[in-house]
This record gives C-alpha cells, structure tokens and sequence, in this order.
C-alpha cells in the first residue's frame, strides 16, 4: 500500500524552479487569487482539506479561514513579518507557523536608506518638477533638501533590519539613536556605533527618523499626532515596517502644514490603496511595498519559505526541526532569534 502524501497550498504562482522543491515531498495545489487577494471564503476553502500552506503577506488567515482546516499542520509565510497571520488562532489549534527573516534584511535596509536619502534630498519630487518642464535656470535656492552627514538618525525598531540601518548610517556619518523595547546587548551597540534612548527623546532628537519595528495592537499609530509635533519641523520620517504603525492622516497634515519637513513611504495602511492625502503632497516618496523586492533575495525569501514548510510537516534534513518558527511554544528559533 503507497502512503498517501500530504497536500499543501501553494497561494501564489512564486518562482516555479524553487517552489517546484514541494513537490518532491507533497502534493502541490497551486492557484492564484482571481483579483488582487483571495476572499476569506477562498482562503477557507483551499485550506479545508490542506495540511501545509506557503502563503504571502496578503493572504490574511486566523480563526475564520481555519475553522474547517482540521488537517492543517503548518502555515509558511514568505515574509518577515506576519501581522496576517493571527498566531494564537493558529497556535491554538497546533499550526506551526514560520517567516522568513534574515534572507531579506541587507535589501530592506537598503530601501530603507534610499527612501532616507530620496525624502530628505527631495530627489522624486526635484525629477518631477525636471519633467514638468519646470527647471527654466538654475538657481541657487532650487528644492534645498536636509543633510544626512552630520545628521542625527533615530530608529525606532532595532531588530535586524534596524541594525542594518544603523551599519549603513555610519558610513554616511551620522550620529545614531534608537529605541527598542529592550536595549540590544553592548557588543551590538558598539557594533551599530547607536546609543538607545526613551521614545520621546528620540522624536525629539532625531534628523530624521526611520521605522523598522513588527506591527501589533500595542504599536499601531505609534506615530500618531503627538508623536509627530515633538519632531523637529526639519525632520524626515521613514517606514519601511508597515503602515499601521503610523497615523496617516496625522502624517499628511504635518507634511502639508511644515510641521515635518518629509517622509518616505514603502507602507501603508489601507494598502494597496494610499490615501489622497499622502498623494497630493510633493515631500512625501512613495513605494509599493518593495522594500525586500530584489530578485536575489526574494527567490531567498521562496526558498527559506519552501524549507520551513518542508520541515514542519515532517519532511527533508530538517524534520520536525523548521529554522524559523514564531509561534511560541514550539520548537525551533524564536523571533529575533
Ligand atoms: C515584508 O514586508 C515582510 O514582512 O517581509
């Protein structure tokens, strides 16, 4: 009698030479969402009769998409972060889940550094005005941006893409500061040339200020309109986190009304939608959500996606041992690990 093999939900068509690995353990239901995302019922439905799933960071799934998943074992998300999964539901239940961080941290902090240096030195908004035929001679006051050198960088958030921020900004001279829930260890701190410090002197010291910390509940609008008037007016705003974190409509009005000097978005939070306000301003940089989108690292993102996935549910080198469960409880790294 053959074993009958486990079956896995593959939501999205991603890198076929890679996510075609699963199907030397499984068998592979592959689909794509008939719009931009699946509908919860969707979701429920592929799920029903799935032990395993690698899913993105749209796929939203918590009790209502499980409720009839009772062979599911293990959910792979090819993201770091995974605000769309809701882990108690899942833990609850036994579903491993697992991310993909470590893959993708040198390129988000790249991005991170091209919004930085694209908001502060007005470099979108000085080609538009180029294009629009606006540059009829030069002058010497034309689109003065804020410097980076010599500059004071907050970052809010020092896990390992915060920590590539700050490696970054010592190459660019400027003076770090950070805050985190817990101070990173000594050794780190040397490492990153950055001194932590409260919140509230952080938004008070910062030239510019740069988010890379996980959305939850107890960060959502963080930025929110009293953070924003104890930054300097000169002062630029980054997030490359998710858009959550920041009161957006706060974020607008501070722009339009010199309150902040820019920002630079890759996240939103009504994404893909973004809001009017931010649309309508020139000093604000606007990203779809690429922070981590170079072919390099995001075939590295398929590839530790179809490993979790394979060691979850018992299969490969690793069995029962994936590298990178987030669900407490179970075994293998822990967040931040
Ligand atoms: C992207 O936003 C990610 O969490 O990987």
């Amino acid at each position: 009698m053959t074993e009958s093999r486990s079956r896995v939900w593959l939501a999205r068509p991603l890198f076929a030479d890679i996510s075609g690995r699963l199907d030397e353990h499984f068998d592979v239901i592959r689909s794509e969402p008939a719009g931009e995302r699946y509908t919860s019922q969707e979701i429920a439905a592929h799920l029903t009769n799935a032990h395993g799933a690698l899913v993105t960071l749209v796929e939203r799934i918590g009790a209502a998409e499980i409720a009839t998943a009772s062979k599911l074992r293990a959910v792979a998300n090819v993201a770091v972060g995974y605000d769309n999964l809701d882990i108690p539901a899942l833990g609850e239940r036994g579903i491993v889940v697992t991310n993909t961080p470590d893959v993708l941290t040198e390129t988000t902090a790249d991005l991170g550094f091209a919004l930085l240096l694209a908001a502060a030195r007005r470099i979108t908004e000085a080609e538009r005005w180029l294009r629009e035929g606006q540059w009829r001679s030069w002058s010497f006051d034309t689109l003065l941006g804020h410097d980076l050198h010599g500059s004071t960088l907050g970052i809010l958030g020092m896990g390992r893409i915060g920590q590539g921020i700050a490696r970054r900004a010592t190459g660019f001279g400027m003076r770090t500061l950070y805050h985190n829930r817990t101070r990173l260890p000594e050794a780190v701190e040397r490492d990153c040339r950055a001194r932590h410090v409260g919140f509230a002197e952080l938004l008070v010291q910062a030239d510019h200020l740069l988010l890379a910390l996980p959305y939850s509940p107890q960060t959502r609008h963080i930025i929110d309109a009293a953070a924003l008037a104890r930054m300097k007016p000169t002062a630029t705003l980054v997030n490359i986190a998710r858009g959550g974190i920041v009161d957006e409509l706060a974020l607008a009005d501070a722009l339009a009304h010199g309150r902040l000097a820019a920002a630079g978005l890759d996240v939103y939070e009504g994404e893909p939608a973004v809001r009017p306000e931010l649309l309508a301003l020139r000093n604000v940089v606007l990203t779809p959500h690429i922070a981590s989108a170079s072919l390099g690292t995001r075939r590295a993102m398929v590839s530790l996606a179809v490993d979790n996935l394979i060691a979850a549910l018992g299969c490969g080198p690793r069995a029962g041992r994936p590298p990178n469960v987030v669900n407490p409880g179970f075994i293998g790294n822990r967040p931040g690990a």
